[in-house]
């Protein structure tokens, strides 16, 4: 049984279910994202402080309207239903759930009616996001409604006797005005959470976990150049100094002078010493002929552990490899639930080949990226090293549309550190999440002097987001893209048009490929 307190957040399939627990993670609790099918047993396990059921798309008259484990009430366990979640409460009890696709969607006001606990120093009235086609019309007997919006629907309700309490409206989404004051009301008043889940409390319960988990064995820390690596090379670093070596496998998928960074600045920074090996050709020379985009993944998935076997039968083997993998890309991966569609495989989880010759250590597993953040900083890693964008394992290649050869890699490089460069010299780095250039080998005509060109088309991508799950294209001054695109035709050879993509993630994703 773990000792540390947990938040289980149930996921009913909300789009909203991690913004829950990253709500709750602010508030300095840990939160853990579950299917809704989870097991009493498993429950018991991960003995939770708290328990969350989200939102979803579902309609509780549906035959297959997702459920939980009924037992899971009797537990004691104060339970916070949010919208299908406080529907799903209802109709468990008797209530009546009504659905005549009449709902209500964006800003709502509503009223209190008889606030109990879970409303406690809220106003009267305030704003919150709904975001429901049925709503409940009668609750069931010993429930109270708290709150109602000003159309009527009920907003919010409590059971008499016991800790069980829901909301129609999304208490994690920020448009709701007091959402934050009314979790930490579940949290701290309604549940006995501390709020103990810090960077701090993180670093030395990780310390504690690679100690224990690596005893006296050894640890192959593959260093990317990113944020994710760097911080799991310098947890490992303290947590068992020599036991662990810090490797950087270059598949010369990288940015321009990627390789001078990190062994220059990142180096420095994390006072680790990072060994440069240099795989490139190996990785090139197997990504010839490949244009789809799920056997890159999986070709540079598959040589990525080749190289580290490589250095480990150079270096008398290693017990274990240790890599960034973060929450977002488990559940993108579909491994947290198992239910999620994959996306895209991301190497560093799905794209792995089923042989792999070590074990895993991967510390990060259960942080979003900004969580991440903090903890680096905690561990004296730089902003400038920690405020970088992210970029993906497979680096380039999920970058070049088609064939990957070392002509368009070059193109691309080029391109892309001017795009950056200019980002920088502009003062706009820092607000856009992440943004590179995407090389699109189908030829354009154009004109130059009084020569026609034919040749290739660069397009421009920059987006704001939290933690990549969601995104929105970056609303970039024109004369700022106009300097890109000047600088861009006019010095890179074989680049003739430039574009700038305004799709957000959903639909699109962030990367091309
Ligand atoms: P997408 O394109 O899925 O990207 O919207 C979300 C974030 O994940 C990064 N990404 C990857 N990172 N291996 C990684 O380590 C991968 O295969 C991979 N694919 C996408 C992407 O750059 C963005 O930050």
């Amino acid at each position: 049984m773990s000792s540390r307190q947990t938040v289980l957040v149930l996921d009913f399939g909300s789009q909203y279910t991690q913004l829950i627990a990253r709500r709750v993670r602010e508030l300095n609790v840990f939160s853990e994202i579950v299917p809704h099918s989870i097991s009493l047993n498993e429950i018991g396990q991960s003995n939770p402080a708290a328990i969350i059921l989200s939102g979803g798309p579902s309609s509780v008259s549906s035959d297959r309207a997702p459920r939980f484990n009924a037992g899971m009430l009797d537990l004691d366990i104060p339970v916070l239903g949010i919208c299908y979640g406080l529907q799903i409460l209802m109709d468990h009890f008797g209530g009546r759930v009504h659905s005549d696709g009449d709902g209500e969607y964006g800003l709502a006001m509503i009223q209190h009616e008889n606030p109990g606990k879970l409303l406690e120093g809220v106003p009267g009235q305030s704003k919150v996001w709904m975001s429901h086609g049925d709503r409940v019309e009668q609750v069931p007997e010993e429930w109270i409604i708290s709150a109602r919006s000003t159309n009527n629907v009920v907003a919010a309700v409590e059971h008499l006797t016991r800790p069980i309490f829901g909301t129609q409206f999304h208490p994690e989404v920020l448009h709701t005005t007091e959402g934050k004051r009314i979790l930490s009301n579940f949290l701290f008043k309604i549940s006995d959470c501390k709020p103990d889940w810090t960077p701090s409390s993180f670093i030395s319960e990780t310390m504690q976990r690679i100690r224990k988990t690596a005893g006296n064995k050894t640890v192959l820390c593959g260093v990317s150049g990113g944020v994710d690596s760097a911080v799991v090379a310098k947890l490992l670093d303290r947590a068992i100094g020599n036991q662990s070596k810090a490797v950087f496998v270059d598949h010369g998928l990288l940015r321009k002078n990627e390789g001078k960074y990190i062994s220059g600045t990142l180096q420095s920074a994390l006072e680790i010493p990072i060994e440069h090996c240099d795989y490139s050709e190996r990785f090139l020379k197997q990504l010839r002929g490949v244009s789809d985009p799920e056997k890159k993944r999986s070709v540079i998935g598959e040589q990525f552990i080749r190289s580290f076997e490589h250095i480990a039968e150079q270096n008398n083997g290693f017990d274990f490899l240790a890599q960034g993998t973060l929450y977002p890309d488990v559940i993108e991966s579909g491994g947290a639930l198992g239910t999620a569609d994959v996306i895209k495989s991301h190497h560093n989880v799905g794209g792995l080949p089923a042989e792999v010759g070590f074990l895993l250590i991967e510390p990060l597993r259960e942080l979003f990226k900004d969580e991440v953040r903090d903890v680096g900083r905690k561990l004296g890693i730089p902003d400038i090293i920690l405020g970088r964008h992210p970029f993906p394992g497979p680096g380039l290649a999920v970058r070049i549309i088609g064939e990957v050869t070392p002509k368009r890699l070059n193109t691309l490089r080029e391109a892309d550190d001017i795009f950056i460069q200019t980002l920088n010299e502009r003062g706009i780095y820092d607000e856009i999440w992440q943004a590179f250039c995407v090389l699109i080998p189908v030829k354009t005509v154009g004109v130059m002097g009084d020569q026609r060109t034919y040749e290739n088309l660069i397009s421009l991508r920059a987006v704001t987001s939290v933690d990549g799950m969601t995104a929105d294209w970056y609303r970039m001054p024109h004369d700022i893209l106009n300097e890109i695109s000047n600088r861009i035709v006019n010095s890179v050879t074989g680049v003739n048009r430039v574009v700038y993509d305004i799709s957000s993630k959903p639909p699109s994703t962030i990367e091309w490929e």
